[in-house]
């Protein structure tokens, strides 16, 4: 990430565990400005500790402010919330301060929120402190509504009530990030989409036709393919196996020798029906469902998905991975593969979406355009993203197509 500039000599940096030791004496000092401000409720002495700092340092929540010397002298704590950002802390030594590393911290946070596609970043504060909310508001926060305030963010404030904040006094600010939204249109339009790709969707896979770039790019694919399938094999998808997005079994034919019992599910008809028809397997049992509104009332030992997870929407990836939860027997895993960012996986006349941008232009052989999300996903980020929703495992790059991830929740 890159380091965000203040007015020199300071700047803005993840966090490193080094400096973890340094951050309570710069929460304490900067609290004390609370007592002279009208609030001596607040216990000065109350920190945040050092097994929540090292929670956030592990999960990329944690920003420092660097003097020129090195030091720290101040930091800024996010915390999940409902699965988006929530800005737990954020201190200057008051020996550093009006030299804008408030600010500095602050645009380094909603920079990280906007590039991991988050769509907001919530904030709780004092409403009459110069320092506190209509800073917030100098920097685009707005107040939240009292029935915009969902129930994960009602349980902070009630918690900040328990420990002696008047929450007449608090403010629940919002920093919108509305790019991270897609609507439902988008969603029905990629299930349509894919429908309508069922009869020519292998030729992305065997790369054919639009996909086709040559003898060499096939070997190289091929054998990263390889490396999925021994990946995929080490994961030993044993018992009871679900497979979400399933679409027309490249991937089911290769769980079926494993699984005890598979389920595969999948939006589109046309996609159960080849997948049933080739596979005819009596393992298998096939579920039509809507991802976005299915919920598991089943539990399984493994849940596998190829090339899913990059069409889920960030506004939708935290209740998607929560969903994945509900799916878990004790003990269970989450498998997945999915496109790395490379040009080349495309079809020729397809663009990949630039930035921060997720919806992407995609067209049929005969020519009928459809947009669908596309998230591209970096393993290390994603590692980091799924650890600070509470799973671990790791997120690994075949080489130059693909991701793929074997995870378990903490
Ligand atoms: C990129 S394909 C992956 C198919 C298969 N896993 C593979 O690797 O070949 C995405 C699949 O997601 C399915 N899909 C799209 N939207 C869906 C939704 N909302 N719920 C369930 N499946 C959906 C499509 O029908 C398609 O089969």
């Amino acid at each position: 990430m890159p380091a965000h500039p203040t007015s020199r000599p300071y700047a803005i940096e993840p966090a490193r565990a080094e400096d973890l030791a340094k951050l309570a004496r710069i929460e304490r000092a900067a609290n004390a400005l609370f007592a002279d401000a009208g609030h001596p409720e607040l216990d000065v002495a109350e920190v945040t500790t050092l097994e929540e700092l090292a929670h956030a340092l592990a999960a990329g929540l944690l920003w420092v402010a660097r003097a020129g010397d090195g030091e720290p002298v101040g930091f800024a704590l996010v915390e999940l919330v409902g699965g988006e950002p929530h800005l737990e802390e954020i201190d200057v030594d008051p020996a550093h301060g009006r030299r804008g590393i408030g600010r500095a911290l602050l645009a380094a946070v909603l920079a990280w929120a906007r590039t991991a596609r988050h769509t907001r970043v919530t904030l709780t504060t004092f409403r009459d402190i110069e320092w506190n909310a209509p800073f917030y508001a100098r920097a685009g926060f707005r107040e939240l509504r009292p029935e915009e305030i969902g129930a994960e963010l009602a349980a902070v404030v009630q918690d900040e009530a328990a420990r002696g904040l008047d929450p007449g006094r608090r403010a629940v600010m919002v920093f919108d990030l509305p790019r991270g939204r897609v609507d439902r249109e988008l969603l029905d339009e990629q299930i349509s989409y894919y429908r309508a790709r069922v009869p020519e969707y292998e030729e992305w896979f065997f790369r054919l036709g639009r996909y086709d770039r040559g003898e060499e790019h096939r070997r190289a694919w091929f054998a990263e393919v390889e490396t999925l399938e021994a990946a995929l094999r080490e994961a030993r998808p044993r018992g009871r196996v679900l497979e979400l997005a399933c679409g027309t079994g490249l991937w089911t034919r290769r769980l079926i020798p494993h699984a005890t019992e598979l389920i595969a599910l999948d939006a589109s008809p046309e996609a159960l029906e080849l997948n049933h028809e080739r596979l005819a397997c009596e393992k298998v049992r096939y579920v039509r469902a809507d991802l976005f509104q299915w919920q598991p009332r089943e539990r399984f030992d493994f849940v596998f998905f190829g090339f899913w997870l990059s069409h889920v929407p960030p506004a939708r990836f935290s209740a998607f991975w929560e969903t994945l939860r509900a799916a878990l027997a004790p003990g269970g895993r989450v498998f997945f593969i999915d496109n790395a960012r490379d040009p080349a996986i495309a079809a020729r006349d397809h663009r990949l979406p630039g930035g921060d941008d997720f919806v992407m232009e995609r067209v049929l052989n005969d020519g009928r355009r459809f947009r669908v999300v596309k998230v591209f996903h970096e393993p290390a980020e994603l590692e980091r993203q799924l650890a600070a929703l509470g799973w671990s495992g790791r997120v690994q790059s075949s080489g130059q197509f693909f991701v793929y991830g074997c995870v378990a929740p903490v």
